[in-house]
């Protein structure tokens, strides 16, 4: 007998312990859990209490010990033309070297280590080393430049950094060192160990007494071993910065216990992964994604991960599908983006591997509009699963699960991710009264009941009273029980599918990489010819979303050439304090901002006319010529 998937899914809520009990025994515990989930504390929450277990061991130690010679970490990057193969045996071995590094580098259980990183080996070796001893990781993507860094820095407060002298992009190489220097420079905390990784391709200065080699180290290491340590299940495992409505970054922090049974339960049911085979995931160690679904989710299942540097269209369009037929990938894992850029080439280049291997391709971090999903879907021949999540969740929160014994597939539906999956209590709110909506196709903020499931954060780094206020607090009135907001609009269809429907805050998502508006705004202000500065995300055909910026400048430039000028100097310093992947597709100058007569920024009508849509109800705006201004501006 099959049960129906909302069946499944109200099983999951009304009997959580149970549901979850049966789910922990997929991970090994050297004590096992006393209670299934203490949500005594609202909104927090604590699974697994009293239970011990290790990330590392279920990941690495685990299948190293039942098959050692099982291929475990597939290192493939385009852009140094190099490949690396790693057992479980061989990573188990490069980790514990690792871990004996950090350890005679006096990190231990609860240090932080701030991970800096290309997209290489090593960077999974730190991440899983800090796992096995207890160390928190917080990995910081390797698009971010100085200022980000050190703002991650003094909050996560490390003891060590590891970094490397270089990445690389479309053959361009980005040095790493000088923006981490300049990076501990402005922090007010000093790490007081940097451990590099020399790829050979950027010279770099050494600090005496700071910096650390690591190759030297990992021989000097080799062979020495580390044992896991046994964490209790609530002890915090990582954190990663995620941006919000603020300009601070918050540091998303995880546990233990929770997130490795959560990973390993939709390793099974959601991506219908088996051990031994290979998975694929072509986002970057330094997202949520690359943590969840590079990392520790494809190992704790006991299957192959590869990972990838490189971009998908070098040295041709057909590159990842030449690595599904090389490495047999069962399961890919991509961003809608990266769909719509090889949409730009020639279909052919799909047709040139064997993709037998593949049995379905999921989307993730940005909406996936329907051409994109129905164009690789006929390409590939496969299902293409979108699943809508967080940094916050871990793992998804809306899809359609195929792959859960007993219970009914739900079939795909192209504009929305799916349902809600098990052990979400997932709601739709009124904004303003925050009741339930009651009729389906009402759009409503999308919230989740107390207790978030197994997986998710547990709070905010150092800032339980942020986690409160900023995810608990948002939705007035709430009914029965403390929600958190997503900060996700949603709708839901007379058959329980939900869909997307754009941030409810002002933070933007461009080629499914989440950005706030805020922290570009505090960075573009801080130009001596910048007065004033809004940041808006704009609609783009193929990143989804761009950052598009409106400034008042000190003095209004007098000829085009001087406004160009000065938006080139604005974006080089958004490149070289937040990243590139901050940087605005345009800076308009213009001569004030639309503001209400209370002089808050009307955001929501800037955009709307950006993207040529009606601003809504203006009666609020102060000075009408401000849009005007606007759009002309853009009509130019
Ligand atoms: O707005 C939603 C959007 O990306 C946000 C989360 O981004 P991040 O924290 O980087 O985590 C990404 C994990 C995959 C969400 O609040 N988003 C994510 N997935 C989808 C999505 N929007 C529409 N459809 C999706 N499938």
């Amino acid at each position: 007998m099959t049960e129906t998937y909302a069946d499944f899914h109200r099983r999951s809520l009304t009997e959580r312990d149970a549901f979850w009990a049966e789910q922990a025994q997929r991970v090994d515990w050297q004590t096992p859990p006393q209670q299934i989930c203490d949500a005594s504390k609202p909104p927090f929450a604590r699974w697994f209490v009293g239970g011990t277990t290790n990330l590392c061991h279920n990941a690495v130690d685990r299948h190293a010990a039942s098959r050692p010679a099982d291929r475990a970490l597939i290192w493939v990057s385009t852009e140094v033309g190099q490949e690396r193969v790693y057992s479980f045996a061989e990573l188990q071995a490069e980790v514990e070297a690792m871990a004996a590094i950090l350890s005679a580098q006096g990190v231990s259980q609860g240090d932080r280590v701030l991970i800096y990183l290309p997209m290489i080996p090593e960077a999974a070796f730190a991440m899983l080393a800090c796992a096995r001893i207890g160390a928190i990781h917080s990995v910081v993507f390797g698009g971010f430049a100085s200022v980000s860094l050190a703002s991650r820095i003094d909050d996560a407060t490390p003891r060590l950094v590891i970094s490397a002298d270089a990445g690389s992009r479309a053959g361009k190489r980005l040095a790493y060192k000088p923006l981490l220097d300049e990076a501990i420079t402005l922090a007010a905390h000093k790490p007081a160990r940097v451990l590099m990784v020399d790829r050979g391709l950027a010279a770099f200065e050494r600090v005496a007494g700071r910096d650390l080699d690591y190759a030297e180290l990992r021989q000097r290491h080799w062979g020495q071993p580390v044992p896991c340590a046994w964490l209790e299940s609530n002890t915090p495992s990582y954190t990663l910065y995620t941006s919000g409505t603020t300009g601070t970054p918050k540091g998303v922090q995880r546990d233990v216990g929770g997130y490795a049974v959560a990973l390993a339960t939709s390793m099974d049911w959601i991506f219908g992964g088996k051990p031994g085979e290979t998975y694929f995931s072509t986002s970057d160690i330094g997202w949520v994604v690359g943590h969840s679904y590079i990392v520790y989710g494809p190992l704790i299942h006991g299957m192959a991960t590869l990972m990838y540097e490189g971009t998908p269209v070098n040295p041709d369009a057909a590159v990842w599908w030449s690595l599904v037929e090389k490495y047999r990938v069962t399961v890919m894992f991509s961003a809608p983006t990266a769909v719509r850029v090889l949409k730009k080439h020639d279909p052919a280049l799909l047709k040139r591997h064997d993709l037998s291997s593949l049995r379905a391709l999921f989307l993730a971090g940005e909406p996936l509009d329907e051409p994109t999903g129905r164009w690789i879907a006929e390409a590939l021949g496969v299902p293409i699963i979108d699943n809508y999540w967080q940094t916050e969740t871990g793992w998804p929160l809306l899809t359609v699960a195929h792959h859960i014994p007993g219970v009914e597939a739900v079939p795909t539906r192209f504009g929305s991710p799916g349902m809600p999956m098990y052990g979400y209590d997932v709601k739709l709110l009124d904004e303003n009264s925050g009741a339930e909506l009651a009729e389906p196709n009402q759009k409503g903020v999308l919230v989740i009941e107390h207790p978030l499931p197994p997986g998710a954060l547990q709070t905010v780094w150092g800032d339980d009273a942020r986690f409160v206020s900023t995810y608990w607090q948002s939705v007035p009135g709430h009914a029965r029980r403390p929600v958190y907001s997503t900060f996700d609009w949603g709708l839901r269809d007379a058959q329980g599918y939900t869909f997307i429907l754009g941030r409810t805050d002002d933070v933007i998502n461009v080629a499914g990489h989440r950005l706030g508006t805020r922290e570009i705004e505090e960075c573009i202000s801080g130009h001596p010819g910048v007065a004033e500065v809004a940041v808006v995300g704009v609609a783009d055909q193929l990143k989804g979303q761009v950052a598009l910026a409106f400034a008042v400048p000190r003095e209004l430039p007098a000829t085009s050439e001087a406004a160009l000028a000065l938006e080139g100097q604005i974006m080089k310093r958004v490149d070289e304090q937040l990243g590139a992947v901050a940087r605005p597709s345009r800076v308009l100058f213009v001569g004030l901002l639309p503001k209400t007569r209370s002089g808050k920024l009307l955001r929501r009508a800037l955009q709307a006319v950006a993207e040529g849509r009606d601003p809504g109800d203006l009666t609020t705006l102060d000075d009408p010529t401000a849009l005007a201004q606007v759009k002309t501006l853009l009509h130019k």
